[in-house]
Formats: C-alpha cells, sequence, structure tokens
C-alpha cells in the first residue's frame, strides 16, 4: 500500500475534505516506514493473509460488550498499560511469576478473556497470522466505538513480544499521585505530548476504579465530617464518596464510576466533570488545575466533535508506540504464553 493511499476515517459523521488531507499528512509524517511493505505496520494488513480478521475481532468485543458493559472499559485501559511498556507487543498479557500481569500495578486489570476469545477464532480461520498485540488494539479501539465513541482506522501488523517482567512496570506507568510534569514527562517518552494527556485522559469517561486509587483524597474528622486532603475535589462529591469508600479505604471489593452520570458511555461527560471538581482521581484534577492543560479540557467540555477529532488522532499514536515488526517478535498461538514458553523475564 502506498503512502497515498493511506485513508483514516470517522463514521460518526463525515470529514470535511481539508480535515482528512490533515490527516493523511499527518499519518504520512508519524508513519514514515509504516507505509511500506518491509515493516508490515500498516492499514488492512490482514487484507489478503486474513481478509476478516477485523471483523472477528469486531465480532468478539460485541458479543462480549452485550453481555457485560463494562467490556470496554477494561479492555481500554489493558491496552494503555500493554503500549506503555514494552511498546504495543501484548506482553501485559503473558502469564507467569515476574510478568508484567503479575505485578500490583496491573493487579485491576481486565478483559482478557475477550482477548483470548477472539483469538481463539482467528487460530480457527486463519492460524498463525493474526498477533495478539494486533487483537488487544483492535479490541481497545472496538471497545471505544461499541460504547459511543468514533470508529477509527488502525494500522495492523504488530509483532508480539516475548519479554514481560514487572520490574519493567511501575517506571513507565503513572500514578493517580503524578504532577502534571511528571505525568507529561513519561508521555513524552512515549513520543505523545500534553495534549495526548489531555485526550486519552478522556478514557476515563467509562469504566470504574477501586477506592485505594482515590480514597487518600479525603478523610473524615471525628466528627464525620470530609475534610479534603486534596483540595482540588469537590467536598460534597467527596462526601459521596466516602459513602461507598470510607477515607483510605483499600477495599477491593468496591468500585466507582469515573463518570457516574454515564459510566458506559463514551462521551465528553468527563470533561464536564473535571470543571464540576469531580474528576475521580488527582492526576485528573490535575488538568483543570494547570493553565497548560485547561483551555483543552474546556474544549472538549464543550464540544464533543473536537475531543473525538483528538480522540483518533491520539489513540493512532498510543496504539503504535513501540510496535515490533519482521523478527522483532513473533505471533504468538496464545496470548498468555510465549511460543517457546520461554524468555519471559522474572
Ligand atoms: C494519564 C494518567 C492515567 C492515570 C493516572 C490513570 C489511572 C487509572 C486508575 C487508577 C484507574 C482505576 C484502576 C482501579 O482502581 O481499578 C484507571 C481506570 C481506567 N483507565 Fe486510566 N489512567 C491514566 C490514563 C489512562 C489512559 C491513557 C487510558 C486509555 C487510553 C486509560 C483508561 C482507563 C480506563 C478505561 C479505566 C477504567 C477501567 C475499568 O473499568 O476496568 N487511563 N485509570
Amino acid at each position: 500500500m502506498g503512502k497515498a493511499e493511506f485513508y483514516y476515517s470517522f463514521s460518526y459523521r463525515a470529514f470535511s475534505k481539508y480535515k482528512l488531507q490533515l490527516l493523511l499528512i499527518f499519518c504520512v509524517a508519524f508513519f514514515p516506514s509504516s507505509s511500506s511493505s518491509s515493516s508490515g505496520f500498516s492499514f488492512n494488513s490482514y487484507a489478503i493473509s486474513c481478509p476478516s480478521a477485523e471483523m472477528m475481532v469486531k465480532n468478539t468485543v460485541r458479543s462480549a460488550s452485550d453481555l457485560d458493559p463494562t467490556i470496554p472499559g477494561k479492555l481500554l485501559r489493558l491496552l494503555f498499560h500493554d503500549c506503555f511498556i514494552e511498546g504495543c507487543d501484548a506482553s501485559v498479557l503473558l502469564q507467569g511469576n515476574g510478568t508484567e500481569r503479575s505485578d500490583p500495578a496491573n493487579r485491576s486489570l481486565g478483559g482478557f478473556s475477550v482477548i483470548d476469545s477472539a483469538k481463539r477464532v482467528l487460530e480457527i480461520f486463519c492460524p498463525g497470522i493474526v498477533s495478539c498485540a494486533d487483537v488487544l488494539a483492535l479490541a481497545a479501539r472496538d471497545a471505544v466505538e461499541f460504547a459511543g465513541g468514533p470508529n477509527i482506522q488502525i494500522p495492523t501488523g504488530r509483532k508480539d513480544g516475548t519479554m514481560s517482567a514487572a520490574a519493567n512496570v511501575r517506571p513507565n506507568i503513572i500514578d493517580t499521585s503524578f504532577t502534571l510534569d511528571e505525568m507529561a514527562k513519561v508521555f513524552s517518552a512515549k513520543g505523545l505530548s500534553m495534549d495526548d494527556l489531555v485526550t486519552l485522559s478522556g478514557a476515563h469517561t467509562i469504566g470504574s476504579a477501586h477506592c485505594s486509587s482515590f480514597s487518600d483524597r479525603f478523610k473524615l474528622d471525628p466528627n464525620g465530617n470530609v475534610t479534603l486532603i486534596d483540595t482540588s475535589l469537590d467536598r460534597q462529591y467527596a462526601a459521596q464518596l466516602t459513602k461507598f469508600c470510607p477515607a483510605g479505604s483499600r477495599d477491593d471489593s468496591v468500585t466507582v464510576d469515573n463518570d457516574p452520570g454515564s459510566p458506559t458511555l463514551f462521551d465528553n461527560q468527563y470533561y464536564r466533570i473535571l470543571l464540576e471538581h469531580k474528576g475521580l482521581f488527582q492526576s485528573d484534577s490535575a488538568l483543570l488545575e494547570d493553565e497548560r492543560t485547561r483551555n483543552r479540557v474546556l474544549n472538549f467540555a464543550n464540544n464533543q466533535d473536537s475531543f473525538f477529532e483528538s480522540w483518533g488522532v491520539s489513540f493512532l499514536k498510543l496504539s503504535s508506540i513501540g510496535v515490533k515488526t519482521g523478527d522483532d517478535g513473533e505471533v504468538r498461538q496464545s496470548c498468555s504464553m510465549t511460543n517457546s514458553r520461554e524468555g519471559i523475564h522474572s
């Protein structure tokens, strides 16, 4: 496929010719080598080897999301945690002692069974062709669409990594206590900008969180009144949260929706919540507090189309981080183990 053939589409509304041209330029600039057949990372890369690959993933994600509306959030977070550690190479899916998946920071990840199901179908119809890294990226892409977000095209041809080390998780993942500068530094190391940070944080418009992720933002005084430890949080909202999660609670059995108004809908509500100082994590509130990111929050809160357009661009970047091609990786037979069953770092 030549560079000029690159395309990128949103189905939620037709793009103007001008915007489409801008995106074409972006894609060619951002993936200078991705169009070459030598790298194999390109749009519609399974057109000949497994023409129904993307549809098979989509159908699996659709069925799973219909049965369980929390699946889209899980799949989206799973991709984020995969791509930030060792690149988008499905290293987060590998099971075993000392793998990324075994690290406590990844303890609350979910959606693994959906990836396994899609892979099983693919192995029946196209054995050894479609990588787990592609299945995960496509599944996260589809998850957003099924939750009501934009439908975007992403390149495929990622190879699966053969290494996965828990020790690599903490240095590469962001903690909710990080300042904006600390978050921007981690994003920058992955080739993502502060704008991408604001846009991709919009993922918190779906899904939920355990008490331990935010219950250190407030405490109760002896009279039962809420004291804010993080003053960027709305006091009344904090009081509401204490009903589910007592201050400092590490209770893993309780989850709270990131966006209580529409927890399963991928929309711009996350940014509206931020304006009300009801972002669930300290790292969410930080986006409103800092003038370098505030305008983007305001724009997205007022304009969902703008958020969706930016989402397409930033998601493309996220799902292209550190992609392995050629001999840098393999196509796993099973997503939870390497083909040789070796190479997993402990
Ligand atoms: C920028 C810094 C980020 C921080 C500090 C952060 C932190 C967190 C935390 C603490 C949770 C809750 C985990 C739990 O308690 O179960 C969570 C959930 C989630 N995050 Fe993030 N996140 C960030 C960025 C992202 C990005 C870039 C994405 C995807 C593009 C994402 C997608 C999600 C989703 C969808 C959920 C809900 C998961 C579910 O329902 O199971 N997050 N995040």
